[in-house]
């Protein structure tokens, strides 16, 4: 089918040419052209915008909230590591308890030639609270006990005694007591060779002269 040739203007109506009316409809239909827009003001350079205020204060905010969250993740921090080391020294007490460790109460003080004759022996005093005397061919221990109130006498090796500092007792070379309130003598502690030769000493057996222990073959050595 054949396309409908354009219409031809009227007479009374204006030639617009084609390109027009199809860029201002108006035309074609006849109407007035539009009037044409204001004239856009001139473009007056527009007044630098204020540059916004640099946002200090908006910027020092977080960073202010942030050095307060670190402050309380540290506190924390720290409590958390406190808790934990109290934690962990409960937690040891509980599997290792305060322990109050005694010396043996038999041990080896060494052999019959290592002590001199007429001579008390103080080298097992602090470990052992004993004296090893040698004399007269005997060797025996002598627990360092004030038979008083229970002090450690001292050896006295000028004086050739044993002195309780406590409340004056003395006690000679012996350990029968002669001055001060203390009772009787001091007691001895069993004494015996082990089998390597050695004085094998135990102070879980203890004998009182006042008992008529002191003649009991355990209570000395002979050497
Ligand atoms: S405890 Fe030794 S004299 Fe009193």
């Amino acid at each position: 089918m054949d396309a409908a040739p354009p219409s031809r203007p009227g007479p009374n109506e204006p030639n617009i040419p084609a390109w027009a009316s199809r860029s201002h409809p108006d035309l074609k239909s006849g109407g007035e052209p539009p009037a044409p827009a204001a004239k856009a003001a001139d473009p007056k350079p527009a007044p630098p915008a204020t540059a916004a205020p640099k946002p200090a204060a908006a910027k020092a905010a977080p960073e202010l909230e942030r050095r307060e969250f670190l402050n309380w993740l540290a506190l924390g921090w720290i409590a958390f590591s406190a808790a934990s080391a109290a934690g962990l020294t409960a937690l040891g007490r509980f599997f290792f308890p305060n322990v109050l460790f005694e010396p043996p109460s038999v041990f080896k003080v060494g052999y019959p030639e290592d002590f001199a004759d007429g001579n008390v022996d103080e080298r097992f005093k602090e470990k052992f609270r004993i004296w090893v005397v040698r004399e007269a061919g005997q060797i025996y221990a002598l627990f360092a006990q004030c038979t008083h109130l229970g002090c450690t006498p001292n050896w006295l090796a000028a004086e050739n005694k044993f002195k309780c500092p406590c409340h004056g007792s003395g006690f000679y070379r012996s350990g029968i007591n002669f001055e001060g309130p203390a009772p009787r003598p001091l007691e001895r502690v069993k004494i015996q060779r082990a089998e390597d030769g050695q004085i094998l000493i135990d102070k879980g057996v203890v004998y009182a002269q006042e008992k008529g222990q002191w003649s009991d073959p355990s209570s000395f050595l002979v050497v």
